[in-house]
């Protein structure tokens, strides 16, 4: 175990969190067409850390290609949301020494995505997003968890590593994304058309939570998704709402009624075929969930913070987010939202519904099903036009390999308690290919904590498990290099 690699990252800590700063003063909102030149710019940030750190054949890697449903029928193929584009970051060191047998090391792919989400509502934030401010030990600003933080800690842990030992205990690739909260078409690509450059035999990904504080969580399963968009049309123009109300359509009220059709209200999905071939967890996984310190009612009143919980009631909440599928509504653009009143009918309206997928969903087939439910029950007068933004897969994964034990030991050591398995609702679209596509076992060692509001106002991250997330990945590499 590299003692030296620790010590150096105890001795630049507060360095460290400098440089996260810097990062996080990039706003590199990859959704957003005016930030292009930003998320450029965090690539070009990460590119130039990464070779300061002793790296080899850094190098932006352009995209832009579309990521397709694999699938023949053409209506399923994914749209361009117009947005796609922006570069990877690549950065290895392939010089490990074989072991005293002649076997040589492993090779790990360190994963991180260095685009954020957009920071809005603006003013729910107490400093501002791209100002990164510490507070009572937290470290706040859009990204400061998701990702970037995480990110920091794999280029602070191969820095320490570097800087003290002058090698690494292992070979190390790292790629790094800017399209992740986009939906990740262009590393999707990049690995089926170019994967044996990224030829590893783990990958490491910090982009997921603990259950817990101070509880060491690796997650083993994330959902799928499908993000689309509704678009609803009625009349051929706007229409004043006393002259026609009553007699013309209104594509509001038509995806409200359709919204309501899909998502009972007991949490059902009422789209025929929605539930078939879906797999559940073992007894085994459901019994280590029912272990977990999880209190339902201090997660409604602290986590959520509404005055009831909705879904499946037969399934506990752990099952509804981890592995039942959902559906949600996240805006609904159009018509008339400036302050004030406006009496009109709208011609069009839009709803963004996405569904998160478990095990045994696939994203095209489940599209398919969604689309022609929603034109079947599309009320008279209104047309609808339903397209994907963007897809993943779900997955899970065995934990039951060498890499995830090494994961589990390192975690141990650092927070001094046993390492628990969990799931996440949550999706990270590459982590299916590099299980499917390169096919290598994953390890999803995440530092974030449930209050660190991702995509919310007010992210944070807790600057103690920046710290600890950095000794952790140390002492993963250093195990799985045989230290
Ligand atoms: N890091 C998150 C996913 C996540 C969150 C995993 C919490 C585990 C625990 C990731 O950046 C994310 O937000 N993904 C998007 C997916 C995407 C296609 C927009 C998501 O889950 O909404
Ligand atoms: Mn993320
Ligand atoms: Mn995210």
């Amino acid at each position: 175990m590299s003692e030296a690699a620790i010590a150096y990252a105890q001795k630049n800590g507060q360095r460290f969190v400098e440089e996260l700063k810097e990062l996080l003063r990039i706003p590199s909102v990859s959704t957003a067409p005016e930030h292009v030149g930003d998320v450029r710019r965090a690539a070009e940030w990460a590119a130039e850390k990464l070779r300061a750190a002793g790296m080899e054949n850094v190098r932006l890697i352009e995209t832009g290609t579309k990521k397709q449903i694999p699938s023949g029928d053409d209506n399923k193929k994914s749209k361009d949301a117009g947005r796609s584009g922006h570069p990877l970051v690549y950065a290895d060191w392939l010089h490990a020494e074989p072991s005293a047998d002649g076997k040589p090391k492993p090779t790990v792919l360190c994963y991180a995505h260095y685009d954020v989400q957009p920071p809005d509502p603006l003013d729910e934030w107490k400093s501002p997003p791209f100002e990164p401010a510490e507070r009572n030990g937290n470290l706040y600003a859009r990204g400061a968890v998701d990702d970037k933080g995480q990110l920091m800690i794999h280029l602070k842990a191969i820095e320490s590593l570097m800087k003290a030992d002058g090698k690494l205990p292992v070979n190390v690739r790292v790629i790094l994304e800017g399209e992740e909260e986009v939906g990740g078409e262009g590393i999707a690509t990049y690995v089926r058309e170019h994967g044996e450059t990224l030829k590893a035999d783990a990958a490491l990904v910090s982009d997921s939570e603990m259950f817990a504080p101070e509880l060491p969580t690796l997650c083993v399963g994330l959902r799928g998704m499908i993000y689309t968009e509704i678009e609803a049309r009625g009349a051929a123009q706007d229409l004043h709402s006393g002259m026609y109300g009553g007699a013309a359509p209104n594509p509001f009220v038509a995806l409200a009624q359709i919204i309501a059709q899909m998502k009972r209200e007991d949490g059902h999905i009422a789209i025929p075929g929605f539930y078939d071939g879906i797999e559940e967890p073992t007894k085994e996984e459901l019994e280590s969930w029912r272990a977990l310190p999880f209190d339902e009612d201090e997660y409604l009143k602290h986590e959520v913070g509404s005055t009831e919980l909705t879904g499946e009631k037969m399934f506990s909440v752990l099952e509804r987010t981890w592995s039942r599928p959902t559906m949600d509504v996240h805006g609904m653009p159009g018509g008339f939202t400036g302050a004030g009143a406006k009496t009109v009918i709208p011609a069009k309206a839009v709803a963004k519904v996405s569904f998160r997928l478990v095990p045994g969903m696939k994203p095209a087939d489940i599209f398919a099903k969604y689309k022609a439910f929603v034109e079947e029950i599309c009320p008279k007068g209104i047309t609808v036009d339903v397209r994907m933004i963007h897809f993943g897969d779900p997955i899970v994964m065995s934990s039951d390999n060498e890499f995830i034990r090494a994961a589990k030991q390192a975690m141990a050591e650092v927070f001094k308690k046993d390492t628990v398995f969990i799931r996440s609702g949550g999706s990270i679209p590459i982590v299916g290919d590099f299980v499917r596509e390169l096919g290598i076992p994953t390890v999803l060692m995440g530092f974030g904590l449930p209050d660190d509001n991702l995509h919310a106002p007010n992210e944070k991250f807790n600057l103690s498990n920046f710290h600890r997330g950095i000794e952790s990945v140390v002492r993963f590499l250093g195990i799985v290099g045989g230290e």
